[in-house]
């Protein structure tokens, strides 16, 4: 058998071990030949490189940020106009199974290319953890890390100074990792998504807190919590052109509003991409294993048009066209169960 390989979307800490764990089970216990599409669907779409993965290649990729075979956004319309020329692609290089490890993006185009009759094992990844029907997904462990390691270092300067700190975190629709974080590092308050913020109830929490006689305030804001618009407008950044909304700073725009309605100190930290970069938490590496493992057994067994997923400490298969078929956001009752901790 030949398995095709690819790595989609944004990178994510723990690819490399999916990979290692494709190629072990792949070549190792099965025999079989595994293919690396590089720069994700652009690979197979455009270039058309291939690499021959083997284990000598193998080594060492746990520990390793990134992916060692590239990855692209690619824009989902011209993904859905070029399904003719991903399937030949897959035919000119002989392979019978894709799998394709990625995020939302990635796994719906896997859908599709299911649909059309291609043997597709989806692996899901998103440092998010906005992909539904799996508890989490590899990435997300090491962001929440690197996350509350950030916001612990900011709990001293902020009290040192008797300031403000918004501290704005990854998470375009779901707010995992603002959630997980701020409460493991005991934010005083989480601004997420899937909750629009009142800009004079953030107020009245920071004022509370200082008239109580605390000393500092730590906010931790998601980079796509957005305001309730009667009480501050975003700035518009437009679309990408991958169809995203452009973000245009939630945290820096609700520092200077905070500033200007009660008069406090703030200073804000955006943690961008170093979330995203680096070596994965031990737990990352182990589920990124167990994933590529399982996506081979399922592969193997002719499985196909499956996702693994974490279902408890159990690794399982679920549909792809169930996982893709919405997004995994914090529920109301989640949220509310961190606002204990709030003011
Ligand atoms: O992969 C998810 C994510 O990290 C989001 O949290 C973030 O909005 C986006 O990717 C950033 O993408 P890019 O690397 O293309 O700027």
């Amino acid at each position: 058998m030949r398995i095709g390989v690819l790595t989609g979307g944004g990178d994510c800490p723990g690819l490399n071990a999916v990979i290692r764990a494709v190629v072990r089970t792949a070549v190792g216990k099965y025999g079989h030949a595994v293919v690396g599409f590089e720069d994700g669907w652009r690979g197979l779409l455009q270039d058309r490189k291939v690499v021959l993965l083997n284990d000598d290649r193998n080594d060492r990729l746990l520990a390793k940020g990134g992916t060692v075979l590239g990855t692209a956004r690619t824009n989902p319309t011209k993904l859905q106009a070029g399904l003719e020329t991903i399937k030949q692609t897959l035919d000119d290089n002989g392979i019978d199974v894709l799998i394709p490890i990625g995020g939302e993006g990635t796994l719906t185009a896997a859908s599709w290319l299911s649909d059309e009759g291609v043997n597709v094992v989806g692996v899901p990844k998103t440092i998010d953890n906005d992909i539904d029907c799996t508890d989490v997904t590899f990435g997300h462990d090491t962001a929440v890390s690197v996350a509350t390691d950030a916001i612990d270092r900011l709990h001293t300067t902020a009290e040192s100074h008797q300031r403000v700190m918004l501290v704005e975190v990854m998470g375009r629709h779901a707010g995992w990792i603002a959630l997980a974080s701020g409460l493991a590092s005991g934010a005083h308050l989480i601004l997420v998504p899937e909750q629009p913020f009142d800009v004079d109830e953030v107020c009245r929490t920071v004022k509370r807190r200082f008239q109580r006689g605390d000393k500092h305030f730590i906010c931790v804001v998601a980079e796509g919590a957005e305001p309730d618009p009667r009480s501050m407008k975003l700035a518009d950044g437009g679309i990408d052109e991958f169809g995203h909304k452009r973000f245009t700073g939630v945290a820096h725009q609700l520092a200077i509003e905070i500033e200007r309605r009660i008069g406090k100190e703030v200073r804000t930290t955006v943690l961008g991409h170093i979330q995203r970069g680096g070596t994965p938490t031990p737990f990352d590496r182990v589920l990124a294993t167990r994933f590529g493992t399982c996506a081979v057994e399922a592969a193997q067994a002719g499985d196909f048009g499956k996702m693994v997923a974490l279902h408890g400490t159990k690794i399982e298969l679920v549909p792809l066209a169930d996982a893709t078929r919405r997004l995994k956001t914090v529920p109301e009752q989640r949220y509310q169960e961190a606002s204990v901790f709030f003011g």
